[in-house]
């Protein structure tokens, strides 16, 4: 049977539209060479179109998002729009709305890619973040009281429901049984301060483990997680965690795999469709200059084909990404690659394509 796949296409703001058009040549290259099809649809969400229309996501899209087999975005970040407009409005009601309960961010050093930690390589620094995506602190839970007075209040709550966090740690036990390094599952928390919430976690963690004798289990709070990734990187093989803790530990792990150059994320719905981005920015002031790096796009785009089943475009994308890095790139930030943004996507395409 024909392999086909319909993927919804959002570039977004700055750079997302020339990292994405990178990652999208990379896809064409490898569903070519590995036989099977893309149907792509492009939707213009973003901040040019919410200055234009007032709209950042028309609610008919998010029943045609739900359609289709995959995601791929870019970047969503406008300097025009107040912050918070358009994450809220496009990416985080994607996320909601369509139930995409976890954010897998893998922390993996290539060969030749430079880390900030001294003293630790590729051997070392090769975990897996698996951010809960739909509740905590994120759920928008809370209100003002009195705003803009002196006595003014403001609430923000964290929602951890037992289902959420049930089904989070459920997926990452499984995971990490599937994943070959190992076997260990770290939880991520603050028990020592949130005690409701993080007891919750701790609970339902602690009955999961015995369904899953052949994983071992860890826990550290967040604080401290941040000292052992810089200190101690190889201690960890998947660490699972809460939404903000989450969102705040992947960007130290993005840093310790050579930056946001390279860093890429996946929101699963495991039942649904799945939304796929690089996890740095829209970085504005590098717009339009074919100077961003767009290996963490395809990343992306390669996390997203082996979604999809097609593990071995999947393999054909790491693999080249890999050769890219040891053989042609200077670095890995705008502007210091030795190479321009479509000149890195045409070398991963031209190696991901070859027999
Ligand atoms: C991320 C981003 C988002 C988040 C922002 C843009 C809303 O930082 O994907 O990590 O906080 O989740
Ligand atoms: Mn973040």
């Amino acid at each position: 049977m024909e392999r086909s796949y319909k993927i919804a296409v959002i570039p977004g703001d700055g750079t997302g539209p020339e990292v994405v058009s990178e990652g999208i040549k990379v896809l064409k290259a490898v569903s070519g060479v590995e036989g099977f099809k893309v149907k792509l649809i492009y939707y213009d969400f973003g901040g040019e179109r919410y200055l234009k229309t007032g709209e950042a996501l028309p609610d008919s899209a998010m029943e045609e998002l739900r359609q289709l087999d995959a995601i791929y975005l870019g970047a969503i970040g406008h300097p025009g729009v107040k912050p918070g407009v358009l994450e809220k409005g496009i990416l985080l009601r994607i996320r909601f709305e369509l139930d995409l309960y976890i954010n897998l961010r893998p922390v993996k050093l290539y060969p030749g890619v430079q880390t900030p930690i001294e003293g630790k390589g590729p051997e070392e620094i090769d975990f897996v973040i698996i951010r809960e995506n739909t509740e905590g602190l994120y759920a928008g839970a809370g209100g003002f009281l009195k705003r803009g007075t002196p006595d003014e209040v403001a609430i923000q709550e964290s929602i951890n429901t037992r289902k959420g966090v049930e089904r989070c740690l459920q997926y990452a036990f499984e995971f990490c049984r599937q994943r070959a390094r190992g076997k260990k599952l770290t939880l991520c928390g603050k028990t020592n301060v949130l005690t409701y919430a993080f007891d919750l976690w701790e609970r339902v963690f602690q009955e999961l483990s015995r369904e899953y004798p052949d994983v071992e289990t860890d826990y550290a709070h967040v604080d401290a997680i941040c000292m052992w990734m810089v200190k101690n990187p190889e201690w960890f093989d998947v660490i699972v965690t809460d939404n903000m803790f989450g969102d705040i530990i992947t960007d130290l792990g993005a840093m310790i795999q050579g930056g946001m150059g390279i860093a890429a994320g996946a929101n699963i719905n495991p039942q649904g469709t799945s939304m796929f981005e690089p996890i740095g920015g829209s970085a504005p002031k590098y717009a339009g200059k074919n100077v961003i790096n767009p290996l963490a796009a395809i990343c992306a785009c390669q996390m997203m084909v082996d979604h999809l089943g097609e593990g071995g475009a999947a393999r054909r994308i790491e693999e080249a990404v890999i050769q890219v890095l040891k053989g042609h790139l200077k670095g890995l930030s705008a502007g210091e690659m030795g190479h321009s943004t479509t000149e890195v996507g045409d070398l991963v395409a031209e190696y991901a394509s070859k027999a």
